[in-house]
C-alpha cells in the first residue's frame, strides 16, 4: 500500500499544492456558500437528490455499481440522531449537494478512537464552483465539536476530485489497488469551532428562508398577472 502525505510534491499527481491546515485557509466573504442542516424532513428530497445522479457518480459515491432500489434503501436507513448531513440548495431550493458524516460507536482501527466517514455528492450542474470543499471542510468543522478523533473517506483510486479535496484539507492518502482511503486528524474543538458551524447554520437557514418568500413572491405574481385581463385592441 502506497502512502502519500499532503506535503509530498506528489500531490501534482491531483493538481495540489501544499496548503496550509484547514482552520488557517481564510476563504473570501463572496465565496460564502449556505450549507443547511439535513434533518428527518429531507429525506424524500435527499433521496430525491441521489437518484438524480448517474450510474458512474453513483459507483464514485458508493464504491459499487448502486440501483435506485439501494438508493432508497440507504436513504431509508439514515439516521439523523447518530449522523449528521448537510446541504447546499440552489435559488430554485433545489438540493445540490448533499454531504453525510456517518458516525461509528466502535473504532475501525484497533487502539484507536471510533472515526467518522464523510461521503459527498454533489450534481453535475452544480460542479466545479467548490461545493465539494466546502461542504469538506463544514464536515471537518461539525466532527471536531462532536470531539472525533479523525475523520476518513473511503474512495476509488479514479477519484481525482475527491482526492483532491481531501489532500488539499490536509488528508493523508493510502491507495490499496481500486481503493483510496484519505484520513484527517482532526484537533479538538475550539470557541471558533462551535461559533463558526453555529454562524454557518444560522446564515443558511436565513438565506434558505428568504430565497424561499421570493420565490412564493414570484409564484403569486405571476398568478395575478396571468389572470389579468389583457386589453381589447
Ligand atoms: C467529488 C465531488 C463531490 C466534487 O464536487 P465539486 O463540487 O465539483 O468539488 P469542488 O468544486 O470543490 O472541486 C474539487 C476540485 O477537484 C477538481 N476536479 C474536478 N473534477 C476533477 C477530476 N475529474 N480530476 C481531478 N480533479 C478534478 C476541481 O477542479 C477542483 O479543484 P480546483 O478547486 O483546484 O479547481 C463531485 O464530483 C461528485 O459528486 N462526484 C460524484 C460522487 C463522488 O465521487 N463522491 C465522492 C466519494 S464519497
Amino acid at each position: 500500500m502506497e502512502h502519500l502525505n499532503p506535503s509530498d510534491t506528489d500531490l501534482g499527481r491531483f493538481g495540489v499544492e501544499p496548503e496550509p491546515p484547514p482552520e488557517s485557509r481564510a476563504r473570501p466573504w463572496h465565496r460564502w456558500v449556505p450549507i443547511r442542516k439535513l434533518g428527518e424532513r429531507h429525506r424524500r428530497r435527499i433521496e430525491r437528490h441521489l437518484l438524480q445522479l448517474g450510474p458512474e457518480d453513483r459507483r464514485l459515491r458508493f464504491g459499487v455499481a448502486t440501483t435506485n432500489d439501494q438508493i432508497r434503501l440507504y436513504v431509508h436507513s439514515l439516521d439523523f440522531e447518530r449522523d449528521e448531513l448537510f446541504g447546499v440548495f440552489d435559488r430554485r431550493l433545489h438540493l445540490v449537494a448533499v454531504a453525510h458524516l456517518a458516525y461509528s460507536a466502535s473504532p475501525q482501527r484497533a487502539d484507536r478512537p471510533a472515526i467518522v466517514e464523510f461521503g459527498v455528492s454533489v450534481l453535475e450542474r452544480a460542479r466545479r464552483r467548490g461545493l465539494g470543499d466546502r461542504l469538506f471542510s463544514h464536515a471537518v468543522l461539525r466532527a471536531r465539536n462532536r470531539h472525533t478523533d479523525s475523520l476518513f473517506i473511503h474512495a476509488l483510486t479514479e477519484n481525482g476530485a475527491m482526492l483532491k479535496i481531501a489532500a488539499r484539507n490536509g488528508a493523508l492518502l493510502e491507495y490499496s489497488g481500486p481503493d483510496a482511503m484519505a484520513w484527517l486528524r482532526l484537533p479538538s474543538d475550539t470557541v471558533s469551532t462551535h461559533v463558526g458551524a453555529a454562524l454557518v447554520g444560522t446564515a443558511a437557514e436565513l438565506n434558505y428562508g428568504i430565497a424561499r418568500q421570493l420565490r412564493l413572491l414570484t409564484t403569486w405574481f405571476k398568478r395575478v398577472v396571468a389572470r389579468r385581463p389583457t386589453p381589447s385592441a
